[in-house]
């Protein structure tokens, strides 16, 4: 696991006066040109408002979505710039040219009426996700000092993420330094035995290692969500015409063999039929027939799984653990994170993040129930697993 030696409070004696680039995750959802969800803008806020306080100027510059090197507007960085201006109170210049043409020269004038400039989406160029190092260097020429606020995408080996710390003065924003912090615990941790993993969602291809990682490390992981039928089928179980992914179902027999006393697994759930016109009914994992198709943990697993968490010394969270877009089958997720509230041991930590992680919270209405809710979904699992990020490394050399 990696730590960074500089912290975001080293860069004060450097940005005075100065352009800091300051890389982010503005990947958030929206709708009908308007933002769904601030939280990753609300996140940065700290950041921006203290470089502010130290008389920086600040290029942001991110990423939406995967237009993948094509300038394509449904991908235009356009969308957050009202939300952004709403919550900096700051007039924000969104500076859409291309930026291979442009000129510091051009840039310091813009500062004359603005403190930030919001680039177009870094994407739009091919040699962003290539980390070519002509454009790199074209870009880190704009500023003088690099700060990198985004956790989220600090595994990838990208120009704006691990390419400009070759050429500038870096150090990592509030926001990436709490992430690491915090995270970091799930892995420091001098006693395992209360520590409970909760996983879901749909693609155990995405977290089989996950499950092995902390299988070996906690005393139980939970498994719902579609990922739990591809253990259920390794284990023998019908499950209908439930979601599965065939090719995991060996390696998924291995993991669950070797870590048969720590995995709970759904032993009732929510079915209905591949339509959903079904009336959803409770069914044991026992009775699960040819048209079923499972959609949530049902009560037993609910209860069960609730007992665990309310007990532990540290949760670790992440994913559904039903098809949670559609109502009913939303309820086991929420039923189950209501344990966390209702988790009263003294220094209990909980930790959420990855995917849509995030969303669910809101919609329960528990992200503040969290001890802490990392703004990354690949990055965060990878972290956790203790994976090498380019984009932290790459601020330590
Ligand atoms: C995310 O939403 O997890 C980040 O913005 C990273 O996006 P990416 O997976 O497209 O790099």
């Amino acid at each position: 696991m990696i730590t960074i030696k500089k912290k975001f409070s080293d860069s004060y004696n450097f940005v005075y006066n100065k352009i800091v680039l300051l890389r982010v995750d503005l990947n958030i959802p929206f709708e009908n040109n308007q933002v769904l969800d601030s939280t990753r803008i609300k996140k940065i806020l700290p950041t921006i408002n203290n470089l502010l306080k130290h008389k920086a100027k600040i290029i942001i510059i991110s990423h939406l979505g995967r237009p993948k090197g094509k300038w394509l507007d449904d991908f235009s960085l356009k969308v957050v710039i009202s939300e952004l201006e709403n919550l900096t109170n700051k007039s924000v210049l969104f500076f859409k040219n291309n930026i291979k043409n442009i000129k510091k020269d051009e840039i310091n004038e813009k500062f004359q009426d603005h403190d930030i400039i919001v680039f177009e989406n870094i994407r739009f160029y091919p040699e962003e996700e290539k980390n070519d190092q002509k454009f790199t260097k074209k870009i880190a020429s704009l500023g003088d000092i690099y700060i990198n606020e985004c956790f989220s995408c600090s595994h990838r080996n990208h120009s704006s993420i691990s390419g400009i710390p070759e050429f500038l003065p870096s150090f990592p924003g509030e926001l990436l330094e709490n992430e690491i912090q915090n995270l970091k615990n799930l892995f420091l941790l001098s006693n395992h035995q209360d520590s409970v993993a909760v996983l879901g969602g749909a693609k155990i291809s995405t977290k089989i290692k996950l499950i092995e990682f902390y299988a070996s490390k906690f005393s139980k992981v939970l498994i719902g969500g579609a990922m739990a039928n591809t253990i259920l089928v390794s284990q023998g179980f019908e499950i209908g015409a439930s979601l599965i992914e065939k090719k995991m179902i060996k390696f998924s027999n291995e993991v669950f063999k070797m870590f048969k006393d720590k995995i709970l697994l759904p032993t009732d759930v929510i079915v209905s039929d591949k339509k959903l016109l079904k009336k959803a009914e409770v069914k044991l994992t026992t009775e699960i027939n040819k048209t079923d198709v499972i959609l949530d943990i049902g009560p037993k697993t609910r209860m069960l799984f609730f007992n665990e968490v309310v007990k532990a010394k540290t949760i670790l969270w992440n994913g559904p653990l039903g098809f949670f877009e559609k109502k009913p089958f939303d309820e086991g997720t929420h039923y189950v994170l209501k344990s966390i509230k209702a988790n009263k041991n003294k220094n209990f930590f909980s930790v959420a993040g990855g995917g849509d992680t995030i969303s669910i919270l809101n919609q329960s209405n528990c992200f503040n129930d969290f001890s802490f809710v990392s703004t990354g979904g690949g990055a965060f699992l990878e972290f956790i697993q203790g994976e090498n990020m380019p984009g932290l490394s790459s601020l330590n050399e």
